[in-house]
């Protein structure tokens, strides 16, 4: 079997005119985990919206192939159906629909792709209370409507619960981390690393190396202007903890 997940060549977009991502080049295989760190403004979020299918962008040139599929013509329903989940750095609120229904929902769709019947619905609820405790979140939150008035923490957290609900091939976590306190981090980071396998990718977007520390990437890329300039191991987080990113701007 291949073992390339995902492989992006020369990726140049734009929005509104302006170049974003610029020959963007990243190959992540089957069971590793990426990080990518990078200034603010410099194209984590437009990538990751890229690849979960989010049409606001134009797509000058390059590919991005998938499951050994052309991504950029498909759908983002097709893509998260072949496996490939989005945590969003901002999560939307969906007032009117549960937290459990909106589980449920994609958990059917998921399986369904797969050729497997729903779960009974007293599976589905353990499943679904089993994977909440791991991330600490209480049963009272699960009626909640979907994002409603929640705190940015229990957002991200929420964001967590779908990716361990759906147990991703590629799970893309933007800025996951950001506004979790500190035992929520932990707790949250325990749990995306139960979903690590050698079938399971990561691509972790992140401004802080307390995540990474946990879930320990096996490469760690520094986007800058919309281009990858470097490339390396864990110690990458530790000197932009202590130098910023001035070091890495030369290379651009
Ligand atoms: N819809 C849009 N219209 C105009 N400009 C946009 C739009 N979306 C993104 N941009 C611009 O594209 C650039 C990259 O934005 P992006 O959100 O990808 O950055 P980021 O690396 O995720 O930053 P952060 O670390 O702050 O989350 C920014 O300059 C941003 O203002
Ligand atoms: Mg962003």
């Amino acid at each position: 079997m291949n073992n390339t997940l995902l492989k992006i060549k020369n990726l140049n977009v734009e929005i509104e005119g302006n170049k974003i991502l610029r020959n963007l080049n990243l190959e992540i295989n089957r069971g590793e985990v990426h990080a990518i760190m990078g200034p603010n403004g410099s194209g984590k979020s437009t990538l990751s919206n890229i690849l979960a299918g989010n049409d606001g962008y134009n797509i000058t040139s390059g590919s991005i192939e998938f499951c050994d599929k052309n991504l950029i013509n498909l759908p983002p329903n097709e893509r998260s159906n072949l496996g490939l989940f989005l945590a969003f750095q901002y999560p939307i609120e969906i007032p009117g629909v549960s937290i459990m229904n909106f589980l449920k929902t994609i958990s059917e769709c998921n399986r369904k792709t797969k050729g497997l019947e729903p779960l009974k619905p007293s599976d589905f609820l353990k499943l679904v209370k089993e994977k909440a405790k791991i991330l600490g979140i209480e049963d009272d939150e699960l009626k909640r409507q979907f994002n409603v008035g929640f705190s940015g923490g229990e957002k991200k957290r929420n964001e967590a619960l779908q990716l361990l609900i759906l147990d991703p091939v590629l799970s893309v976590l933007d800025e996951t981390d950001s506004g979790l306190d500190v035992d929520a981090l932990n707790v949250v980071s325990e749990g995306i690393n139960g979903i690590k396998s050698n079938e399971n990718s990561l691509l972790v977007i992140t401004h802080y190396k307390k995540m990474l520390e946990k879930i320990q990437p096996n490469k760690i890329h520094i986007l800058i202007n919309g281009k990858i300039v470097f490339t390396g191991g864990t110690e990458v987080a530790d000197l932009i903890e202590k130098n910023g990113f001035e070091g890495f701007q030369d290379n651009v």
